[in-house]
């Protein structure tokens, strides 16, 4: 198993070398220093400040309530927790479609104020005129097709994208005009595992899925799904690594308890 600790720090140049020789990229969400100092201490090449905060962190349903502002908050703390990752942080809904100078001055508050790396932009061609104008001021932008949350109003459902022909042949077009536009990477979500591979083959740059199967050059996971803080989530896609729920009801539970009991605290936790 190669997870390159050695790396002191993971820029988009080490990412495009781990495609070029073979070496999967690992990507996990955070939005809090603590989480992302234990992430980042255990390897991980690219720790996400997804806008899924928005469902995991404030309880929303969706990812559209999200502020640019609430963005910056959780990517400035993840960044402090982070010495060798790459930190990338999502333009939140309303920040950057339709309008390419809101789009820029959407990406340089997030890289100003949080002192994160990149950026991850939702849609391919009719958000190319921002992903250049982001470019233009040297930020970093990763792409991210297939299931789009920020677009779950027009796409109605949250299942798999892209199972048509007329769908799957414009993802393509889409991942090439992000990778000509000047992205350093892409996310496919939730797409046939045989497009995905298709897009991996087809792109120079490295594409990182979730629930996209196992031949693109990375996986990403949203840190609360694998490691089971979400009890009810639980898509086909996501492996649990953990069932933190649990482990947290019991350690409360036995914490209620001792108080409860008298037994805490004890003798040797007091002054
Ligand atoms: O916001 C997020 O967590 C994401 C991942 C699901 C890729 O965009």
């Amino acid at each position: 198993m190669s997870v390159h600790k050695d790396i002191k720090r993971i820029t988009t140049h080490t990412l495009q070398e781990f495609k070029e020789e073979g070496t999967k990229i690992a990507m996990l969400t955070a939005y809090d220093f603590s989480m992302a100092g234990l992430i980042d201490a255990a390897g991980i090449d690219v720790i996400l400040v997804g806008d899924s905060a928005s469902n995991v962190m404030a309880g929303h349903e969706t990812t559209l309530p999200i502020t640019l502002d609430q963005m910056i908050y959780h990517a400035s703390s993840v960044v402090r927790g982070v010495s060798r990752a790459l930190v990338v942080v999502d333009l939140p809904f309303g920040s950057y479609q339709g309008n390419s100078r809101l789009a820029l001055e959407s990406a340089i508050r997030i890289m100003k104020e949080s002192g994160a790396h990149a950026v991850k932009m939702e849609g391919g061609s009719e958000i190319r005129e921002s992903i250049e104008r982001i470019l233009t001021a040297g930020i970093p932008v990763m792409g991210h097709l297939g299931l789009t949350p920020q677009s779950i109003y027009k796409f109605g459902t949250y299942n798999v994208r892209a199972k048509e022909e007329a769908e799957a042949q414009k993802l393509i077009e889409d991942a090439m005009v992000l990778e000509k536009s000047g992205c350093f990477s892409i996310v496919v979500e939730k797409i046939p595992a045989t497009l995905a591979k298709k897009v991996s083959e087809t792109l120079v740059i490295p594409v990182i899925g979730i629930g996209a199967g196992p031949d693109v050059d990375g996986q990403v996971l949203v840190s609360h799904d694998m490691l089971g803080i979400n009890k009810e989530f639980r898509p086909r896609f996501v492996r649990r690594y953990q069932e933190l729920a649990d482990l947290i009801h019991n350690a409360v539970a036995q914490y209620i308890s001792d108080i409860k009991n008298k037994d805490f605290p004890n003798t040797k936790e007091m002054y």
